[in-house]
């Protein structure tokens, strides 16, 4: 019994993580929507990205969105998210989305099942006073 826990503690501890795609089935500048985690994967500037399936402003599909620059644009309101964490850079969103883990290993991507964090508001919320 003792055996049987330890052994699923090592699975969960592996990282997590599930392999989404090879390394060169996404172009830079394209999004694609993943079904687990709910994510959405995308390449700017060479780099992979996962983010959050759902905006936390009104719950748009972010895999309809743009890449603007280090961000990924909200295509229902134009809320923007940074690509290397998920805070709000612009936009009428006041919390970030969550940000997963990229790995390419021997030319497959993997994504962790977790996020690492939820993306922080870089700004205040609307009404907020200091
Ligand atoms: S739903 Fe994304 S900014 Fe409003």
């Amino acid at each position: 019994m003792l055996g049987v826990r330890i052994f699923r503690w090592r699975r969960r501890g592996d990282g997590g993580l599930v392999r989404v795609c090879a390394d060169g089935d996404l172009a830079d500048g394209e999004i694609r929507r993943l079904r687990e985690p709910p994510a959405v994967l995308c390449r700017a500037g060479g780099r992979l990205y996962a983010l959050g399936l759902r905006c936390s402003h009104a719950g748009a599909l972010l895999s309809k969105g743009t890449i603007v620059e280090d961000c990924l644009e909200c295509p229902l309101h134009g809320g923007r998210f940074a690509l290397d964490g998920g805070s709000v850079r612009s936009g009428p969103a006041s919390h970030g989305v969550p940000a997963y883990d990229v790995v390419v290993r021997e030319g497959l991507v993997y994504v962790s099942r977790r996020p690492r964090r939820r993306g922080r508001a870089t700004r205040r919320p609307w009404g907020a006073r200091r």
